[in-house]
């Protein structure tokens, strides 16, 4: 596995693994890897030649009391699991590389990144957008794999993709992946980590009241009991806020009442202790 950090020798690398008609895949990520994102890797590598990965902690998608500083870094480790896997490339640009000075761009996706996760965390989807705008133009992979775990970050590039008519990977070629669950039902996340045991344990209440909500809207109850009673089974169950439970449109992210014909998914994101869980589930 070759490491760059600079973006003429991404570019060099890039012409290489290309230059027998090779497909490449691109699995952009902020590190602190997990089995989530070796989930991504694999199913990259089932779809094309080589595999290159990104780890760029993205400081433009955290707001100013968020988890910036604190964010795991752990570059020697997340790279031996890398290249256990058989990855060809990974790009590893400093804030420097990707923000040079005079950096002045910005990429907003109206509706899609408005609510959810976009209400509670102001400018964190232009952020997103933004780097991967960036990554993707610096990698021009056929396809890029995303967790479907953060659902409402892949409508967001869906979207980007879209609107912008990107070509490298195209909309169509933007892979959502299945959310990886630890065997209680947690869904994965490199946040987990912060977790307290009495919290971990108390975190499994999320999928399992989540499972319960899906239920009884797949049965045609009305969103607004349905998430009342999610809310208050994470209360219950030992989260201290919840700051969104919904049901919405699964490409449009606009809230529903009921389901409805149209594909939906049932979003949260709840607190416990310091620590913000995000989950989604399919509904219908
Ligand atoms: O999901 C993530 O890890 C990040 O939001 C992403 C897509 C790598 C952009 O920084």
């Amino acid at each position: 596995m070759q490491t760059v950090t600079r973006l003429d020798m991404l570019r060099n690398a890039v012409e290489a693994l290309r230059t027998d008609g090779s497909t490449l895949a691109l699995v952009p990520t902020m590190g602190a890897l997990h089995e989530g994102h070796l989930t991504l890797v694999r199913e990259a590598k089932q779809r094309t030649d080589h595999v290159a990965v990104s780890i760029f902690v993205n400081p433009t998608q955290f707001g100013p009391n968020e988890d910036l500083a604190a964010y795991p870094r752990q570059l020697a480790e997340d790279s031996a699991l890398l290249e256990a896997e058989g990855v060809a490339l990974l790009w590893a640009p400093t804030v420097e590389a990707m923000y040079p000075a005079g950096f002045a761009s910005s990429i907003s996706v109206a509706g899609v990144s408005e609510g959810f996760c976009g209400a509670s965390r102001p400018g964190h989807f232009d952020g997103v957008a933004t780097v991967v705008c960036k990554l993707f133009n610096q990698v021009r992979p056929d396809i890029a794999c995303f967790g479907e775990k953060d659902w409402q970050q892949l409508a967001v590039i869906r979207r980007m993709a879209r609107d912008l008519d990107l070509v490298a990977p195209a909309a169509g070629a933007i892979v959502g992946v299945p959310t990886v669950r630890e065997a209680d039902g947690l869904a994965m996340s490199s946040r987990n980590r912060y977790l307290s045991p009495t919290q971990r344990r108390q975190a499994t209440v999320l999928p399992s009241a989540m499972r319960k909500a899906v239920a009884e809207l797949e049965a045609g109850e009305d969103a607004a009991d349905a998430t009342e009673a999610l809310e208050a089974a994470l209360l219950a169950g030992g989260f201290d806020s919840v700051d969104y439970a919904a049901l919405a449109d699964a490409a449009s992210l606009a809230s529903l009442d009921r389901l409805g014909d149209s594909p939906a998914r049932l979003l949260v994101a709840a607190r416990i202790g310091g620590t913000r869980l995000i989950d989604n589930m399919a509904v219908g």
